[in-house]
């Protein structure tokens, strides 16, 4: 139990278990089977209040915090990372995002479709700008009363169930001058030149689709732009600034599942006899189960913290950058190593794909790639702890030529 909790986060990670454990835990393995977006869990997360939970009351939300949204997104996440990650998706991202930046209409947009169990999707990446985010090539040019939006993203989680698209690209004015990156609101189905172009086959993951999407001359008003470029830099710094929340949600669900694999693992341990006795009678494993044990406890009390950086509400405000990033970077290579020893455990039955340890591991892969990778973390880190930028560019640190 961890000691900081008030009543109320107790009461609500309680009730957020006895949803996990039950009704989602029973669909987990199929969801992964299936490979399909599990809109009954969707259903289950709005009536138990799970959906929306940052969003501001005046909005129709609880306007409750960041870590009262990991509370729920951990418990669920020992079960089902995929209902995990919608609750983040709906918590955190591209929905506080409009929640800071937006203007009072797409606020009631936004906050109306996903308290209805809309699960926004955030279109930042693309086939040549991961990690160097800033050099997307989509582009929005100013043509009259009109933004016309032309490019491709790709990995997009929610891709084709997804309705509301918050979607980035590099702004030009009616000069074609370039203004900086912007965040732009869409509707799929609802808006023309939007397109799903194809589904990625994942590794793990599997009830959430991640897909490719081409902006072909899509035309949006000036109204649906919710981060303005304001200069260069600015509105991508907003971005990434709203996108904290989100990299604190990733290693939340990275925490859930080594918490699930690690839940599984001591039981079967104290099961599972061989020599004679139960398999955690050998040192060999009580010092596994042991480190495992220590991860977890340090990587939820950097998740709890970071989350709670942003203060007691979501309401326009984010989780500190370094906190998020160090948070993220622990969490998630710590749960690519609990659940393989939580498969070793196991020994073969762990190999099984009936064993939903089989399924943690494939699901734990992805968190040291997707909201930023590990080693770009690192260089967030090391860039907030020596207060330096830290440019990534080879002529990053060219001094300018003298005269
Ligand atoms: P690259 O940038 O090509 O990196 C390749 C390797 O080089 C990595 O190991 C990387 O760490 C390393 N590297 C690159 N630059 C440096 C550097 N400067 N220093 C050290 N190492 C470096 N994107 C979205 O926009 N929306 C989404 O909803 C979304 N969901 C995702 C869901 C999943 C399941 C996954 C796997 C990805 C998702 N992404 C999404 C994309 C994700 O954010 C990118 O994959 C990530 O930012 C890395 O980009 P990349 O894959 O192009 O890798
Ligand atoms: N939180 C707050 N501000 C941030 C930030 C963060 N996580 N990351 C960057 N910024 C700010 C920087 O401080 C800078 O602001 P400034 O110009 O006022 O100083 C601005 O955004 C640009 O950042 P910079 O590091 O100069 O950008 P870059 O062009 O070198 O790009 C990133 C580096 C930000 C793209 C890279 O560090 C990164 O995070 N890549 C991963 C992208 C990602 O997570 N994608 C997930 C998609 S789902």
């Amino acid at each position: 139990m961890h000691t900081s909790l008030t009543p109320e986060q107790e009461r609500l990670r309680d009730r957020a278990r006895e949803l996990a454990s039950g009704e989602v835990a029973a669909r987990a393995a199929e969801v992964d089977r299936t490979e399909e977006y599990p809109w009954d869990n969707v259903d289950r997360l709005k009536d138990a209040g799970f959906i929306g939970m940052t969003i501001p009351k005046a909005y129709g939300g609880q306007g409750l915090g960041y870590l009262e949204a990991v509370l729920a997104i951990e418990e669920m996440s020992k079960a089902c990372s995929v209902t995990g990650r919608i609750v983040v998706e709906t918590n955190m991202g591209a929905i506080s995002a409009v929640m800071a930046y937006g203007s009072e209409e797409q606020k009631r947009l936004a906050a109306g479709m996903v308290l209805e169990g809309d699960k926004p999707a955030i279109c930042i990446t693309e086939p040549e700008a991961g990690s160097s985010a800033g050099e997307m090539t989509t582009r929005a040019d100013r043509r009259g009363n009109r933004y016309v939006i032309n490019g491709k993203k790709h990995w997009i989680t929610g891709g084709g169930v997804s309705r509301l698209h918050l979607i980035f690209a590099k702004v030009y004015d009616e000069n074609g001058v370039e203004e900086g990156i912007g965040g732009f609101l869409a509707i799929r189905d609802e808006t023309e030149g939007l397109r799903i172009v194809k589904r990625e086959p994942t590794m793990g993951l599997r009830g959430i689709p991640e897909a490719e999407i081409a902006f072909e001359e899509m035309e949006v008003p000036p109204s649906a732009l919710v981060m303005p470029p304001r200069g260069l830099k600015k509105g991508f710094a907003d971005l990434m600034n709203a996108y904290n929340s989100q990299r604190v949600g990733a290693a939340t669900v990275a925490l859930g599942i080594a918490e699930g694999a690690y839940n599984l693992a001591l039981d079967w341990s104290e099961k599972r006899e061989q020599f004679g006795r139960p398999i955690n009678e050998f040192q060999g494993l009580q010092w596994k189960l042991a480190d495992m044990s220590i991860q977890i406890a340090a990587a939820q009390a950097l998740v709890y913290k970071a989350a709670a950086s942003a203060g007691p509400t979501a309401d326009g405000r984010f989780p500190d950058m370094v906190m998020a990033a160090q948070a993220k970077v622990f969490t998630s290579e710590m749960a690519i190593r609990v659940t393989n020893d939580a498969l070793q455990i196991f020994g073969a039955r762990g190999y099984s794909r009936n064993n939903p340890v089989e399924r943690m591991v494939r699901d734990a892969r992805m968190f040291t790639i997707g909201g930023g990778t590990a080693e770009i973390l690192r260089t967030v880190v090391a860039s907030g702890i020596l207060g330096k930028k830290l440019p990534q560019t080879r002529d990053g640190y060219l001094k300018p030529r003298p005269g």
